[in-house]
């Protein structure tokens, strides 16, 4: 099985959606094959790919995975909608120990053929985000350049080491990304600085610039590589793309 990245922080708007997207584009067309499957109720990632939300949710479904997958105008790129039904997100959310052993089978038997299966993750700590890392080989964690950025980093940090804890072995620290970044901001290189201090060599050398169009993709349907791929923003992405691909 290929690399699992949950794309987690449970601060809201730092960028988790439009990373997930962007990479998961980026390494598809890089020639991985690559999932996204949506776990937020709000279904950003499947909006922003083009796709409506699934009814219910292809992991509480009874289907299997494989019919539940949908194809997109990526090449090599799957996903796996997201769904409003809250009974779905609560059937997720308060699986109990049982039920999840069951989720991780089926969500490995539904991987297999898959280099990378990119899970993008609600902003809170709550059971949808504890699932997503549970089943992750590595997260990622976008930090928005902002102040308050490191705000609750220690309770994200805790939740991670508890699943690390509970499962040995399993899931690593993938890295921090830098989002939003704005080079003539004094307060952006602030917290670039305060983040490099605290976490050392995990925070990615690519930055995301804040970038129009990176905001834009999305009502398109598409990702910033596709929709501009001259902008920073969509250069960023695909630097992003190669950093993770060397970090394996
Ligand atoms: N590099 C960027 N430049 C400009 N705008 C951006 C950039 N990255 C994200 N945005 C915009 O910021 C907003 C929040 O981004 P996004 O939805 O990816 O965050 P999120 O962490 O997934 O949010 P949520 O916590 O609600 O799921 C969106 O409107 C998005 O288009
Ligand atoms: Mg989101």
């Amino acid at each position: 099985m290929g690399r699992i990245l949950c794309i987690a922080n449970q601060k809201g708007g730092v960028g988790k959606t439009t990373t997930a997207i962007n990479l998961a584009v980026g390494l598809a067309k890089s020639g991985a094959r690559t999932l996204l499957i949506d776990l937020d109720p709000q279904c950003n990632a499947t909006g922003g790919l083009g796709q409506p939300p699934a009814e219910r949710h292809p992991l509480v479904s009874q289907q299997s995975l494989s019919e539940t997958l949908r194809t997109t105008a990526t090449a090599g790129l799957d996903v796996l909608a997201g769904s409003r039904n809250f009974r779905d997100v609560d059937a997720l959310a308060h699986a109990d120990p049982d039920q999840s052993a069951t989720l991780r089978q089926h969500l490995s038997a539904g991987l297999t053929g898959y280099d990378f299966v990119l899970i993008d993750c609600p902003p809170s700590l709550g059971a949808l985000t504890r699932l997503a890392l549970a089943n992750s080989t590595e997260v990622l964690m976008p930090i928005q350049c902002e102040y308050f950025a490191m705000e609750g980093l220690t309770q994200m940090i805790e939740v991670i080491r508890e699943v690390m804890t509970a499962h040995p072995g399993r899931l690593r620290f993938g890295g921090i990304l830098l989002t939003m970044y704005d080079h003539s901001l004094e307060l952006t290189h602030e917290v670039d600085e305060e983040v490099r201090d605290f976490f050392g060599e995990i925070v990615y050398r690519t930055v995301i610039p804040r970038d129009v169009a990176v905001s834009e993709a999305p009502s398109h349907a598409t990702s910033v590589i596709d929709y501009s791929p001259r902008t920073r923003g969509a250069r960023a992405y695909v630097e992003l793309c190669l950093e993770v691909l060397e970090n394996e």
